[in-house]
């Protein structure tokens, strides 16, 4: 499964391409107005430090405007994915779109059916959102397993599922579980990943023992050991 970022801060964006396990970067007009930066330029900015589809998303409401914004972002930098809502409009703009060529990430999906729309007007991925749908006491979960189910059910549809709106650790586990091709979620939610007391206590028993090691130099002593060998 691809993990992407689920935010525009370059801060984060930075500190999180230095653990390498990064595929991609999503972002939404809320997280872009959160900065308080040029939408154009956070967005080729994001696209220079994760080589990786980027989503940028459209604002206008009607299918030619639309389509307009998308081409424009999609010549930003070539990892832009034009991110469009799951409207007729956004439906619309898609299929123009990627009969360009250009890849789209169709978004607020709530619903199987939808994902369905969005695949078959040639989307690259489907945005479902897991975390708003279990704010409303729904199963943000069970969306994203039957639309992997029809997806697998049809394999001519290309489309990836995009778990979005991801909000804690075990989001991103039940993702996987259910066969999203993509999960994205805040920094905050990859940095909890890391954090399990038992991983905590046994690093903290390791190094306790290692201690009593004589000679606790591992680079000098492999060095030394090599250069024994040559
Ligand atoms: C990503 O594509 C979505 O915009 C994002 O995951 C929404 O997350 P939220 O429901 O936490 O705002």
């Amino acid at each position: 499964m691809k993990l992407f970022l689920d935010t525009a801060n370059l801060d984060e964006i930075r500190e999180g391409a230095t653990w390498g396990v990064f595929d991609g970067v999503t972002t939404n007009p809320s997280l872009i107005a959160k900065e308080g930066r040029d939408f154009v330029d956070t967005i080729y900015q994001i696209a220079n430090i994760i080589d990786g589809p980027v989503s940028a998303e459209t604002v206008a409401q009607d299918a030619p405007t639309m389509i307009k914004e998308g081409r424009l972002l999609a010549k930003v930098h070539r990892n832009v994915v034009v991110k469009v809502p799951l409207t007729v409009a956004g439906i619309q703009c898609c299929k123009a779109l990627a009969d360009d060529g250009i890849r789209v990430n169709v978004t607020l999906c709530f619903q199987p059916a939808q994902a369905l729309y969005a695949a078959k007007v040639g989307a690259t991925f489907i945005s479902p959102f897991v975390g708003r749908l279990d704010d409303v006491s729904e199963d943000g979960m069970d969306l994203i397993s039957r639309i992997v189910k029809i997806y697998q059910n049809y394999p001519n549809l290309k489309t990836e599922v995009l778990a979005a709106s991801i909000r804690h650790p075990m989001h991103i586990v039940q993702s996987a579980l259910a066969g999203a091709h993509v999960t994205t979620a805040p920094l905050k939610v990859y940095k909890q990943l890391f954090s399990h007391p038992l991983t905590d206590k046994g690093n903290v028993a390791f190094l306790k023992d290692w201690e009593t090691v004589p000679d606790r130099d591992i680079i000098g002593q492999v060095e030394r050991w090599l250069a024994a060998r040559t």
